[in-house]
């Protein structure tokens, strides 16, 4: 129900917006136990007629659970359990409420009753399957340490953060914040005006004791002006290519390692009916992901560094190169890449739908959490072999933090190697700390986790744009743009031209 995507925040807006009587009006309605295949726009559709009249269905059992705790709280829509017990409101209710919908104006806080200890707003925007089981760990660790807190999970759903992005922004500027919100380490800090709405978290890390065990790397990256405004949680390998091994061994193709082997085997792939290569794009990053990958495995890791530093113009040949890789790659690709994002392109290799996907190692969470490590492997996409595109989540505090004890606290816990373990061996990404363990993982999960810790010690370290780390926000946002263009008209030359434009805009002249 991609469309029905989370969001505890909207649904915190609905409720803000409505007049007590009306909030105190739903409960009337009657009760419902989830079955089996259901979904809230199934039961929305079912009951009022109307898929999308699921938040008030949300709103209701919500408001329901606040005084009963027989009824399930709802965090995130797209996640009900067979045999959850949901209140749904009458008609009337469930209009009325659909009728004051208006995304516009998130007010999380004033949806769910605050605890005696208050609330914690954490604004993110993970809600797929894998993203949300790893950060319901770091919940777990919180809510059994701070009983009192309501920790409310304000996910804005679309992969990252193209939609969080804009909202928290005008959450901020609007002067009412979440208490912490999600963002990369690096530049993406920027977009934020960090000293006007951030609060510095050194001395968090430094009485964690963190700086010892933090890569330096990933130190590097979240000093901003002196200060560092993120908490960092783990660090993702943005390139991997994600492999079917069932279906290589049905079509028997072996894994390419350059962009030649790869097209022989997209060939050999589409001769037996495989669709090759799994592609998102409607997350908006799919493209601009794919090409970053694809660019850097085509010039190499020193001119890839040139090319986002300004010591190499985009005007270079290596890039038209790139290019032309790139659209053959996209031919290699399911034709409905346009109407899927990157948890649909993911889906289509662990169902055996397509061989490869290029995609950073947050899907490895959608993999582990489908249960498809037995036939889901990883190998580094053409021409990537001992680069390791960095890619770090991490937490900031607002500075004007409705519950900021409740903030510098769930922080706290983030820095702690078990809340990183327990998140990690979830998402798919290893620890923002050199001391985690990963023989306590899973046994099925283990060789990924060390194999990425021990390429990130080894490889030549590359901050992804895509993921906020290696531009500056607006190059970023016109990096994406310009190849999302490119995908749909092929257009090599007018690609190439604006790229230069691009980084003069970012300040690297372009001869
Ligand atoms: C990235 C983020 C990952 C994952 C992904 C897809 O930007 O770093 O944690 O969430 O987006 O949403």
């Amino acid at each position: 129900m991609k469309k029905f995507l989370m969001i505890a925040v909207l649904f915190a807006l609905l409720v803000a917006l409505l007049p007590a009587s009306l909030v105190s009006a739903q409960s009337a309605g009657e009760d419902y136990t989830v079955q089996a295949d259901d979904s809230l726009s199934k039961l929305a559709d079912k009951f009022f007629g109307d898929i999308n009249a699921y938040w008030a269905i949300m709103s209701a059992t919500n408001q329901a659970n606040a005084e009963d705790p027989s009824y399930v709280k709802i965090e995130n829509p797209d996640i009900i359990e067979v045999g959850s017990k949901l209140r749904i409101p009458t008609q009337e209710d469930a209009q009325a409420f659909m009728a004051t919908f208006d995304p516009a104006n998130a007010d999380v806080g004033a949806l769910f009753a605050s605890g005696a200890g208050g609330q914690l707003l954490v604004g993110n925007w993970w809600t797929s399957g894998g993203e949300f089981a790893g950060v319901n760990e770091v919940y777990k660790i919180y809510r059994a340490e701070y009983p009192d807190v309501e920790l409310i999970h304000a996910g804005i759903a679309g992969g990252a953060g193209t939609n969080f992005k804009g909202a928290n922004l005008n959450k901020l500027i609007a002067g009412d914040p979440f208490d912490v919100f999600m963002l990369h380490a690096g530049l993406e800090a920027e977009l934020y005006s960090p000293e006007k709405y951030l609060t510095p978290v050194d001395d968090i890390l430094a009485e964690a004791g963190v700086l010892d065990v933090m890569p330096e790397d990933l130190k590097a990256l979240l000093k901003i002006r002196g200060n560092t405004y993120t908490v960092p949680l783990n660090i993702h390998r943005g390139n991997v290519m994600w492999t079917n091994t069932r279906l290589l061994e049905q079509a028997g193709v072996a894994v390419p390692t350059n962009f030649e082997e790869f097209f022989a085997a997209c060939d050999a792939l589409k001769a037996k009916g495989i669709v090759p290569m799994a592609q998102g794009s409607t997350d908006g990053f799919e493209f601009g992901h794919l090409f970053e990958v694809v660019l850097a495995g085509t010039v190499g890791a020193e001119k890839n560094h040139g090319l986002w530093h300004g010591t190499v113009p985009w005007s270079d040949p290596s890039v038209t190169q790139a290019l032309e890789n790139y659209s053959k790659m996209l031919d290699c690709t399911n034709e409905d890449r346009g109407t899927v994002n990157w948890v649909g392109a993911i889906k289509l290799v662990i169902n055996d739908q397509a061989a490869f996907n290029i995609m950073g190692d947050w899907a490895y969470g959608e993999v582990i959490n489908d249960k498809a490590t037995d036939h889901v492997t990883w190998n580094s996409p053409p021409g990537n072999q001992g680069m390791f595109f960095l890619v770090s989540d991490g937490f900031a505090i607002t500075k004007e933090a409705p519950n900021p004890e409740n903030a510098r606290n769930f922080v706290k816990i983030i820095t702690r190697k078990d809340a990183q373990e327990a998140f990690n061996q979830n998402k798919g990404s290893i620890c923002a700390r050199t001391d985690c363990d990963y023989n306590t993982f899973p046994a099925d999960r283990q060789e990924y986790f060390k194999g990425s810790a021990a390429d990130f010690a080894t490889n030549t370290i590359v901050p992804m744009v895509t993921h906020g780390s290696g531009a500056i926000p607006t190059w970023q946002q016109q990096f994406g743009d310009i190849v999302t263009k490119f995908a749909s008209d092929r257009d090599a030359q007018a690609a190439q031209n604006a790229f230069i434009l691009a980084a003069e805009d970012a300040g690297f002249p372009q001869q």
